[in-house]
């Protein structure tokens, strides 16, 4: 697993959104690229700038298929709390060759959530797989909404959220966690590591815990992102911040080893 460490969360957000572009222009292929989504705040600054990229005629999306990772249970498009809300209003909307029948998010309406499920997966077989799957974390180190001792072999499924992430997640809910949607769709950590790439985007103080559990700890239920020490192509793009529980010496081998990919 390779770390990338910047300055700061604009650096982050810089090289990620480099990367991702740079992937999206070597694809020569006549099967779309497929890219995996994540929502939260950490990739807004990347999806601020693949927008400028797209705008500016750098990228194109229209040979792009997209597959987001979570969506809450119960929520419908129009609630600006939905992640289909938050893709449309932070990306999809923005980008000017992006063909919408290439949008796949999970219906969090659905009357049958294990069908749903189902055939997300096969949707996801039938373009022979995610090329890069772009990701956040939680604080508890859960990557799409695999909480704490979600198998790291599951597939796309139903998931109960922990009381953690409604209290951290009510903060877009008017700060009252029982407004949080109890339940989401997620793709799996297995769903996630079947990637061709896996990028994570990890920033700020408070996944400094996390961030260290990930890379220094053992692979572990637990932590559920670190699953990603066993994919033979996982990035964690992170900034200073979250670094603050790394021991010295991982951080100097990270800075070391990834000496030209600073910004
Ligand atoms: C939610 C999402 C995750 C996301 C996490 C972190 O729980 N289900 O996919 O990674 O929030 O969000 P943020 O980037 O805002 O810290």
């Amino acid at each position: 697993m390779r770390v990338v460490i910047q300055d700061d969360y604009d650096k982050m957000c810089e090289w990620a959104a480099n990367y991702i572009a740079d992937k999206i222009k070597a694809h020569k292929e006549d099967r779309p690229f497929v890219l995996g989504l994540p929502t939260g705040s950490s990739p807004l600054g990347v999806y601020a700038r693949l927008i400028k990229k797209n705008k500016a005629g750098e990228i194109s999306f229209k040979n792009v298929v997209t597959f987001n990772m979570d969506e809450y249970l119960g929520l419908p498009h129009e609630h600006d709390q939905s992640y289909w809300y938050f893709m449309h209003d932070n990306f999809f909307d923005h980008l000017v060759d992006m063909k919408p029948e290439n949008i796949n998010i999970l219906n969090g309406m659905t009357d049958d959530p294990e069908g749903e499920c189902a055939r997300y997966e096969e949707k996801i077989a039938s373009y022979g797989g995610i090329d890069l799957f772009m990701g956040g974390i939680g604080v508890d180190g859960h990557l799409a909404f695999n909480e704490p001792y979600t198998s790291l072999t599951s597939r796309t499924g139903l998931r109960n959220l922990t009381t953690d992430t409604r209290i951290v997640n009510s903060r877009f809910f008017g700060g009252d966690p029982e407004k949080v949607p109890a339940q989401a769709l997620s793709v799996g950590i297995g769903t996630v590591t079947d990637a061709k790439e896996v990028l994570v985007l990890i920033s700020g103080h408070n996944k400094a815990r996390a961030l260290a559990a990930v890379v220094e700890g053992g692979v572990s239920q637990k932590w559920t992102c670190s699953a990603l020490q066993m994919h033979n192509a996982a990035i964690i793009a992170c900034d200073e911040e979250s670094c603050g529980e790394l021991t010295v010496d991982t951080y100097k081998y990270f800075l070391d080893i990834e000496r030209g990919e600073r910004l």
